[in-house]
């Protein structure tokens, strides 16, 4: 059996933590059975890696290892998702579809965030869970699947439950075994480790120095609550790492980029948004600016490498990762198209240019010049704006849209629910 070391030095989780190491090592421990597992903690406590864990060292890891985020599904259609569809079951369903169950057998299937399933998936669940017996939409053939469930959840279950959100029998059938992941504000140790790391990757990836802190900024950073737990502490050690000039950073610097550090008391926040990537304005413009910094290093290069080797197709075929990030999957556009684009960028008289293969990159420099030409424009209208163009540009899909945005898929979904989109 492996060791909880080794186990975190290949999944890439820092810590030392005694409750950490515990988590590691029931999930060590679980991995060889089919038995379910329910993770639980806060959002952003790591609760991701622990799923991987046990497919990775369980006999299905050779399977298929399927991450479903039941938030991020619209209701309508998780069933289908999940079970499959006959052809016809209903309109638009025009070829029977496999459901992630039927496609995963043999595997793992993860459900993140296994509290927002509806009511009637988790009636279907609960069979599958029993007897490995499923049916798809429209169907009337019981088919059976041999999958290993692990789910996950950053609500309290007992509260969904006594709210009859949430089957109490499905509840119990989950968390047959339940890892809970410790909130950083308990893992106080790791909680300075954990920032050096992020500060040292996001040194690598911006090409600049190391930020240090002093110790009064170090003893800042144990005393806060962290809400959003590892998810905000690598959020801070990036907007740092990226906008501070001068590298060493004392508690006074460190203080801007905390909420609420006022009071030691517990926050005031609704922790499931408080790290929601667009939490406050800053967050918004920071990603703005992040966003364009890592398209026009990539721009840069491929501008570079146009020049020094003066044949397109060879630049074209070397370079296809960095085509697709910066002009994305769904576009149609040819290398000679992308290349105009550049020019347009390099000319920024002509960003109204409106030609359809540069508006991803071009927008966001349209966004930038909102910010400065129109000060009345609410935070909320700015978030809109980002969310619409970013679906517009990627024909609605959302998945794309949240990668794009830097979020995830349920909160983009949860976005689109509020501005009713
Ligand atoms: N121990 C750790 N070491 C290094 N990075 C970590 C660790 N734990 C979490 N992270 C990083 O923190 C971020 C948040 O982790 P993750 O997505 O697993 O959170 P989560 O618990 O699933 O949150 P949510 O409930 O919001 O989905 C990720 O970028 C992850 O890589
Ligand atoms: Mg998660």
């Amino acid at each position: 059996m492996e060791s909880v070391q080794a186990i975190k030095q290949r999944f890439g989780i820092i810590g030392n933590d005694p409750k950490l190491n515990r988590a590691i090592e029931k999930a060590i421990q679980v991995a060889a059975t089919d038995i379910s597992v329910l993770v639980t903690g806060e959002s952003g406590v790591g609760k991701e890696s622990i799923p991987k864990i046990i497919h990775q060292l369980s006999h299905r890891k050779h399977g298929k290892y399927i991450a479903v985020n039941c938030g991020a599904i619209p209701e309508g259609t998780i069933d289908s998702e999940l079970f499959g569809h006959e052809k016809g079951a209903f309109t638009g369903a025009t070829q029977t579809r496999s459901g992630y169950f039927e496609v995963a057998d043999g595997g793992t299937i993860f459900l993140d965030e296994v509290g927002e399933l509806p009511l009637t998936t988790q009636v279907r669940l609960l069979r599958v869970l029993e007897n490995g017996e499923f049916i798809k939409v429209g169907s009337s053939k019981v088919q059976k699947t041999n999958v290993r469930i692990v789910a996950a959840t950053n609500v309290n279950m007992f509260e969904a439950i006594k709210k009859e959100k949430f089957r109490e029998d499905l509840y119990y059938r989950l968390s047959t075994i339940e890892i809970n992941l410790p909130a950083l504000r308990e893992r106080k140790e790791d909680i300075h480790i954990l920032f050096r790391k992020f500060a040292s990757d996001f040194a690598l990836k911006y090409k600049m120095p190391t930020v240090k802190l002093t110790d009064d900024a170090i003893a800042l950073l144990l005393k806060y609550r962290w809400n959003g737990n590892i998810r905000q502490l690598r959020n801070v050690a990036e907007q740092i790492s990226v906008l501070e000039h001068n590298r060493t950073i004392n508690a006074a610097t460190l203080q801007n980029y905390l909420p609420n550090t006022g009071s030691t008391l517990p926050a005031v926040v609704n922790s499931s948004k408080s790290e929601s990537d667009f939490s406050s304005e800053r967050e918004i413009l920071y990603k703005v600016l992040f966003d364009m910094k890592s398209d026009l290093n990539d721009l840069k290069k491929l501008t570079m490498e146009l020049m020094k080797s003066g044949s397109v197709s060879d630049v074209q075929k070397d370079n296809e990762h960095l085509i697709q990030k910066i002009y994305g999957n769904d576009t149609d556009d040819d290398f000679e198209n992308a290349v105009e684009d550049l020019e347009v960028l390099s000319i920024p008289e002509h960003s109204e240019v409106n030609e359809p293969v540069s508006t991803e990159v071009e927008d966001k420099y349209h966004f930038a010049e909102e910010i400065e030409e129109e000060e009345t424009l609410s935070l909320q209208d700015k978030e809109l704006e980002l969310i619409k163009k970013s679906l517009e540009r990627h024909n609605g899909k959302r998945k794309l849209a949240a990668a794009e945005l830097g979020i995830s898929e349920r909160t983009l979904y949860r976005k689109i629910k509020q501005y009713d989109l």
